[in-house]
């Protein structure tokens, strides 16, 4: 009988809404017990989810480019993310491989996917796989578990600092824009052109 993986709070509301708002992002968040590492990706009203670490050597898909693209059967345009390191293709509904042309590569999901559900509180994932629906492998599964301090060799953290990814990357990210409104004062007064640094896509 297949058991059905419990929802659980990807992400607060407020940065629910840091993510879903315009460029199209994409963020790594850490799920579950044991951890799994998941790409949350912002698409319209929709926010996407599957395996964050690229099934071919494990890149960090939260690197990537989100790019539209249409499939060669005519079928509609789908959004995908485009690993930083070799650059292969995965469309983000259903994690399959595809070609810059969106021919498919290969015939079954190279990344595992997850449904998602906005509440009035946040962004809720439920993870499918072990457990749960989809159990079936995945070659992302190698590279999107997250091995246990034990596995590590080191104390497992506090829950305090076991908190989500993206509330470091999005507590950088304002860090990063504080800087920038510094630097824009610097050009007013000449100084150098700062760039700060994008910690989400
Ligand atoms: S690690 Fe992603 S394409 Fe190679």
């Amino acid at each position: 009988m297949s058991v059905q993986a419990p929802w659980i709070r990807a992400l607060g509301s407020e940065e629910l809404a840091r993510l879903r708002a315009p460029p199209r992002r994409a963020a790594c968040v850490e799920v579950g017990a044991p951890a799994r590492k998941v790409l949350l990706a912002a698409c319209g009203d929709e926010v996407l989810a599957l395996d964050a670490r690229c099934a071919h050597r494990g890149g960090p898909l939260e690197q990537g480019d989100i790019e539209d693209v249409a499939g060669n059967d005519g079928s509609a345009v789908a959004p995908t993310i485009r690993c930083p390191w070799h650059g292969r293709r995965y469309c983000l509904r259903t994690g399959r491989e595809v070609s810059a042309d969106g021919a498919a590569v290969g015939s079954w999901p190279a990344q595992r996917v997850h449904t998602t559900e906005a509440r009035p509180d946040g962004l809720y994932v439920r993870l499918s796989g072990a457990g749960g629906e989809g159990a079936r492998p995945c070659p992302s599964d190698e590279f999107a578990q997250v091995p246990s301090a034990e596995a590590r060799g080191g104390a497992r953290l506090p829950i305090a600092m076991e908190r989500s990814a993206l509330q470091a990357l999005l507590l950088a990210e304002a860090a990063a824009e504080d800087t920038g409104a510094a630097a824009g004062a610097a050009r007013a007064d000449g100084g150098p052109e700062f760039v700060p640094d994008e910690f989400l896509f």
